[in-house]
């Protein structure tokens, strides 16, 4: 309860609204589930789905399609709709599933919304310890309503970073293994916490310095990037180049250390 009132002192936007409902209603979904025994099935070997995914996402679909039918969905558990709308809600209704399932405390619903190609709404909610991130393109980036941004980290030497490991071990997993161990070399510390979007999050509110990951799919990173943008941070993918979510690779961080960051990997 005391979530929701801070997010009231927000000014709001209709979009918003949706976002942050259907957010706390299916996070207050996955904090039940959590008391439960998990039931899990595979979708590959270390790829679980769990109930909490699939009732998330029911309870996001439900609200989003209540206000607005005749936007697009792209939703990790389901079909999805592709209908004639410039505007599409993209939807992880869980993320960090593999930390659900242990119970380790870190997973989150993700849900943005874009117009055409670019990010409007972007609302993360780490689940576990009841907060809430959300952007508005052009209005910054809140947590709990509070205002977010980024790290003045200026060298990498000083830096904090975060990265994650797709679930199929193939070359781009052996080739972040090698960018893993160059960065652990080159920074303070990289953490490998198991949810993209929170990972991004956490750079949007100066927790962490940067964070880089390949493998990614658009509902991993839709919403977070608004977030770090609106925090005042960068992203591209690994060459520099523009970063859309449609993109497996990702590079987020501070803007201070971009450039840094890149060298790294390119090198
Ligand atoms: C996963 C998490 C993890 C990342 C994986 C994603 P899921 O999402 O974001 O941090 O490393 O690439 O697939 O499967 O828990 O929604
Ligand atoms: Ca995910
Ligand atoms: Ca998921």
């Amino acid at each position: 309860p005391s979530q929701t009132v801070r997010l009231m002192d927000r000014e709001r936007n209709p979009f918003l609204e949706v976002a942050l409902s259907a957010t706390q209603e299916a996070s207050d979904y996955i904090r039940e589930q959590s008391k439960l025994t998990r039931q899990i099935d595979f979708k590959g070997t270390t790829d679980l789905v769990t109930q909490a995914d699939r009732g998330s996402e029911e309870i996001i679909l439900r609200q989003i399609e209540a206000e607005y039918p005749e936007h697009s969905i792209l939703a990790e558990e389901s079909d999805g709709k592709r209908l004639k709308s410039q505007f599409t809600w993209i939807i992880d209704p869980l993320d960090g599933t593999t930390n659900f399932v242990h119970g380790y405390p870190f997973y989150a619903v993700s849900i943005a919304l874009f117009k055409d190609e670019s990010p409007l709404i972007g609302v993360v909610s780490d689940v576990f310890h009841e907060q809430i991130y959300s952007a508005v393109l052009g209005e910054g980036a809140y947590c709990d309503g509070e205002k977010i941004s980024v790290t003045g980290t200026s060298k990498l030497q000083k830096a904090l970073l975060a990265t994650g490991f797709p679930y199929i071990h193939d070359e781009i997993w052996q080739r972040n293994m090698e960018y893993f161990r160059e960065f652990t070399d080159r920074c303070q510390g990289v953490r490998r916490a198991g949810a993209a979007a929170l990972d991004l999050c956490h750079v949007a509110c100066g927790w962490l310095d940067g964070f880089w990951e390949h493998g990614l799919q658009p509902w991993d990173s839709a919403a977070g990037m608004l977030i770090v943008e609106e925090a005042g941070g960068k992203i591209t993918r690994n060459d520099g180049s523009l970063f859309s979510i449609f993109h497996d690779n990702i590079v987020a961080s501070n803007g201070i250390l971009h450039k840094e960051m890149l060298a790294v990997i390119n090198s």
